[in-house]
């Protein structure tokens, strides 16, 4: 059997998109594993998934350390430590330093719940409802320097409806985030992903979405 991809998961929260990457990595063929969770607030869901599913978890809690760099020194450590190939930000809300950059260069993904390059940045479902964008999503993109700038692998589009609150458009957005982040890991643990400056390439290419959507639809 071919290697599969090492994956080191980063999360701050409930983690349903880590309990998604979990069942993909259970399945017979899915090309990658989850060699270590790390979650920087000591009370995050994520820790109990995987404890639960019996995958190696522990907490690095960001306030013990002096600052940004020095946090992300501890993380690059446990990550390397336990051999990860791919970071994977499943909802980890610290903003990564040079450091973690140069030690896994194009090798950080993270999911955005907005489509970016709309609405970087925190409580993006409110701002997008407050913009009166008819369309939103989630993106999953490589880490750069900046906030949710990097280069993007894949997007799901949802529609903005006259009656959502930020947590029933969170809800639709996260629906899409748990098809779309496996496919994005599926895709490079493949070999498929190609960056050229902002350019993502899939090779062999995926078949397109090629329809367009319209909201408010074009009927009656
Ligand atoms: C997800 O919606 C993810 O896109 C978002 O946090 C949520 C985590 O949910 N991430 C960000 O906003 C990153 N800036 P989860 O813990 O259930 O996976």
């Amino acid at each position: 059997m071919t290697q599969r991809l090492r994956l080191g998961i980063l999360a701050s929260g409930g983690g349903s998109n880590l309990q998604v990457i979990i069942d993909h990595c259970q399945e017979h063929g899915f090309p990658a594993e989850i060699a270590v969770v790390i979650a920087n607030n000591p009370d995050a869901g994520a820790l109990e998934r995987a404890h639960r599913a019996g995958i190696p978890a522990r907490c690095i809690n960001h306030r013990d350390f002096a600052g940004r760099e020095a946090f992300d020194t501890a993380l690059v450590t446990a990550l390397q430590e336990a051999g990860v190939q791919l970071v994977v930000l499943a909802g980890f809300m610290r903003i990564i330093t040079k450091v973690m950059l140069e030690a896994f260069p194009q090798r950080i993904i993270n999911i955005h719940p907005a489509l970016l390059p709309a609405f970087p940045g925190l409580h993006v479902q409110q701002q997008a409802i407050d913009y009166g964008a008819r369309f939103s999503g989630c993106t999953v993109h490589f880490v750069d320097g900046g906030v949710d700038t990097g280069p993007i692998i894949i997007q799901a589009v949802v529609p903005v409806l006259p009656e959502d609150t930020a947590d029933t458009l969170a809800a639709r957005i996260l629906e899409q985030e748990h098809k779309i982040y496996p496919r994005a890991i599926q895709l490079i643990a493949q070999g498929r992903v190609l960056v050229e400056g902002r350019t993502v390439t899939i090779d062999p290419p995926a078949a397109p979405q090629a329809t367009a959507l319209v909201n408010p639809s074009l009927k009656n």
